[in-house]
């Protein structure tokens, strides 16, 4: 409560003081300029918008970003975190404060701020923060011999958010936030699991979305994705494939055909949507040509390119290195134009080049199980994200929610239920549930999208229709588990034509009754 009345302290005090100075917001906002003192923290701009509005954002990201949540304070700063490595940020500090902070997160190995993400963390009243990751763009070429431009992308670029962002928030309203949120997906869903291991302090609750977690098994797992399909130029310097074991992407939807054909009704219902893909034993052998026949069909070498696909990774020592590729997620448009394209996976490749192996220019031609074990060896920045141990931030009362579209078509969902096995196991907790809940989210794609309802107050896509209460709204649900102890037993997503689905929280399975979809144990 008391943050709300701090709230009403300042929206009121839109009047000229006694020493007759301007103490409008606006005023306050724009003060920030010359005011604001904190640690390795310059100021870049300040500016008060006062209505919904495009903005321009700085950088190579983007040239603008819409504000759909005014009137709030805008800041842009720059906070040093190394003689050689910077974090820029930007505070989006709306009029109308609930008393909260809401750090954000990024994507791939950006680089760009998520105005999305910001905006619609502004929209619900919090106090949000984005940052650029340490450094600008999608590429990762600044990584190459920046060591600790990796260290800010691998853990620090969050730690300063959350610290400086709690200063600057007690600077602008007067008061502290009564509690602080994570919210991300992606990347940035590695980076709230990353926040919660390293920084247990820094938030109370957080949503981490499709993490990118086991981050260089991930960055191997891709890379093993592309030598399957025979995909080895570079993503910046493309030739046309011609590798037998390629699979054209005119081909996906006759795959995608037969692996619902085989595995649609699992669930119980007939809809497009494979609800656990875990349980799709999908059997390429269905779509060999036969003899005399080469059209809408695969050769031999094609079905193995899809066994190998649809197999997990598995390690000299005979353990899952990564889970295999969702049965279904082929069907997502990013499945054969990108991660299954005819170059190899570009996350993968620049994390390769310049963080790796410290060159411009690399041949992936051979790249296997050998490169996997580099990428642990080197562990660059402390990455790998993969580590049971969060004992400090349940202890500390942290609320943890996490989601994992089960037709992601870049990062497998059954690695979101390896993390929590993990989890599970070094805690000695069979459930998590007291801290930590992952719902599995049946027809999603890569953190939004994909068949079906799949809207539930995630943030990562610009329009998703929200709806304002914490049954449907993850973050919602994250502030009632965090402030008034109401865990949520399972969240309810939203789609086109009023569709709704109840997702359900792992181990519990989401079958068809006859009428809708149920969650049973
Ligand atoms: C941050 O680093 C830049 C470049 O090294 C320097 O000019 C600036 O003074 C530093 N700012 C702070 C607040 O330390
Ligand atoms: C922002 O720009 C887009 C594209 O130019 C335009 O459609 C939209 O109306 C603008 N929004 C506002 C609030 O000005
Ligand atoms: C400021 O930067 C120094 C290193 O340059 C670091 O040791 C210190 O923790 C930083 N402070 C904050 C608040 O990030
Ligand atoms: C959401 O609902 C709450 C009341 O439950 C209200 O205070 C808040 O303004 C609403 N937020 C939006 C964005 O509509
Ligand atoms: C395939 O084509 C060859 C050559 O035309 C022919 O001899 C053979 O009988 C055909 N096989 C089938 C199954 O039609
Ligand atoms: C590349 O640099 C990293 C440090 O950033 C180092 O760990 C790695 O061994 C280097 N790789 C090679 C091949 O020298
Ligand atoms: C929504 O309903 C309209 C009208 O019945 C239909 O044309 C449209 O395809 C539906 N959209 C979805 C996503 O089901
Ligand atoms: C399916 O579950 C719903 C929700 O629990 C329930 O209302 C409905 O009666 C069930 N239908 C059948 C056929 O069991």
């Amino acid at each position: 409560m008391l943050y709300r009345l701090a709230f009403l302290a300042a929206a009121l005090a839109q009047t000229l003081d006694a020493l007759g100075q301007d103490t409008s917001t606006s005023a306050r906002c724009l003060a920030l300029q010359q005011t604001l003192q904190l640690e390795n923290t310059t100021v870049l701009d300040v500016a008060y918008i006062p209505a919904p509005t495009n903005v321009s954002t700085p950088g190579s990201c983007q040239s603008t970003a819409p504000v759909t949540s005014a009137p709030l304070c805008r800041v842009q700063f720059v906070i040093n975190t190394t003689s050689t490595s910077a974090v820029h940020a930007e505070a989006w500090l709306p009029d109308t404060w609930f008393g909260r902070f809401l750090a954000t997160g990024n994507g791939g190995l950006g680089g760009c701020i998520d105005y999305t993400a910001v905006d619609y963390g502004a929209s619900l009243h919090f106090a949000t923060f984005g940052t650029d990751n340490g450094h600008d763009g999608m590429s990762g070429l600044p990584f190459l011999n920046h060591p600790e431009v990796i260290n800010d992308f691998a853990f620090r670029a969050i730690h300063v958010e959350a610290v400086i962002g709690k200063q600057l928030i007690e600077a602008y309203y007067g008061v502290p936030a009564a509690k602080s949120y994570y919210l991300g997906c992606s990347t940035g869903g590695r980076q709230g699991t990353q926040a919660a291991l390293k920084f247990p302090q820094d938030f109370d609750g957080i949503v981490a979305g499709a993490p990118a977690a086991d981050f260089n098994h991930l960055m191997g797992w891709s890379g093993m994705l592309s030598h399957f399909v025979g995909a080895t130029a570079p993503p910046d310097a493309p030739v046309p494939d011609t590798s037998p074991k390629f699979i054209p992407a005119a081909l996906y939807p006759m795959i995608s055909a037969e692996i619902l054909r085989q595995c649609d009704a699992l669930d119980g219902l007939v809809d497009g949507i494979i609800s656990e893909p875990d349980d799709c034993d999908f059997n390429p052998q269905a779509l060999l040509c036969p003899e005399n026949k080469s059209d809408n069909c695969l050769t031999a070498v094609q079905v193995q390119t899809l066994k190998n696909i649809f197999s997990p990774i598995i390690g000299e020592d005979g353990k899952v290195i990564y889970p295999r590729y969702s049965p279904g997620a082929e069907g997502d448009p990013a499945a054969p134009n990108f991660i299954l394209g005819g170059t190899f996976f570009p996350f993968t490749a620049d994390w390769e080049r310049y963080v790796i192996h410290n060159v411009t220019k690399l041949d992936f031609t051979n790249f296997g199980l050998a490169d996997i074990a580099l990428l642990d060896k080197v562990n660059a920045g402390g990455i790998s994200t993969f580590d049971g141990h969060m004992s400090a931030f349940r202890d500390r009362g942290g609320k943890f929610l996490t989601y994992h579209g089960r037709r992601d078509p870049l990062i497998s969902s059954t690695n979101s239920k390896r993390v929590y096995e993990l989890i599970s196991k070094t805690l000695e907790m069979p459930s998590l549930d007291d801290f930590y809940r992952l719902f599995l989210i049946p027809g999603m794609g890569h953190c939004s999208g994909g068949l079906g309802p799949t809207a539930f107050g995630q943030g990562t896509a610009p329009g998703l229709n929200f709806v304002n209460a914490s049954s449907h709204n993850i973050l919602l649900a994250l502030v009632d588990w965090v402030e008034n102890d109401v865990a949520p037993a399972t969240i309810i997503g939203s789609g086109a034509n009023d569709t709704e689905r109840t997702f359900c929280r792992f181990p519990m399975q989401s079958v068809y009754n006859g009428t809708t979809f149920v969650c049973v144990e």
